[in-house]
C-alpha cells in the first residue's frame, strides 16, 4: 500500500488488509510506504489512528518508511492510493514490474482510475477509510481463497 507521506492513507489500507487476511485466513504478507520519506520513522497521523480505531482497525505500531527498489521484486502487487503516487512509481519500477502498480480502488471502481482524496489537510478522514475498506474487500474478494 504506497501513498505520499506513510501516514495517513496507506497506513489505514494497510491495516484494514491486515485485519481482513487475519479473518480470512489469507497467506498473504501487507506492508505500506510512502513515495516521499518525509515522514520517515513517524507513527501515523493521531487523525488516522482514530478513524481506523473507531472501527477496530488498529495502526498505533506502524512506522512510516519511504518506499524502495526493493519493493518492486518483494511484492506481487502494489496498490496506490493516487495518480500522483502512480507517476511517481512507474517513474522509480525497475523492468516489468510496473504491471504491478494498480490502484487500490482498481476492484472496488474497476477501471475509473478513482483516488483516495488525501485527507491530511481536509480531514476527511471517515470519508477515505470507508474508501479503502470498500476497496480491500473488493481485493479480497477477488483474489482470497
Ligand atoms: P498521506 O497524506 O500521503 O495519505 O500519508 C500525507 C501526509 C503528509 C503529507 C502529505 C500527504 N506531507 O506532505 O507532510
Amino acid at each position: 500500500m504506497v501513498c505520499l507521506g506513510n501516514i495517513c492513507r496507506s497506513p489505514l489500507a494497510h491495516g484494514v488488509m491486515e485485519k481482513l487476511i487475519l479473518e480470512n485466513n489469507l497467506d498473504w504478507t501487507v506492508d505500506s510506504c510512502g513515495t516521499n520519506g518525509y515522514h520517515d520513522g513517524e507513527s501515523p497521523d493521531p487523525r488516522a489512528i482514530r478513524v481506523a480505531s473507531n472501527q477496530g482497525v488498529d495502526i498505533s505500531h506502524q512506522i512510516s518508511r519511504r518506499v524502495t527498489i526493493d519493493d518492486f521484486i518483494q511484492y506481487d502487487i502494489i496498490l496506490i492510493m493516487d495518480q500522483m503516487n502512480y507517476a511517481t512509481l512507474t517513474k522509480m519500477a525497475p523492468p516489468y514490474q510496473k504491471e504491478k502498480i494498480q490502484f487500490l480502488t482498481e476492484f472496488a471502481f474497476p477501471g475509473k482510475n478513482l483516488p483516495v482524496p488525501d485527507p491530511y489537510y481536509d480531514n476527511k478522514f471517515e470519508e477515505a477509510f470507508d474508501l479503502i475498506e470498500k476497496s480491500c474487500l473488493a481485493f479480497v474478494q477477488k483474489f482470497g481463497k
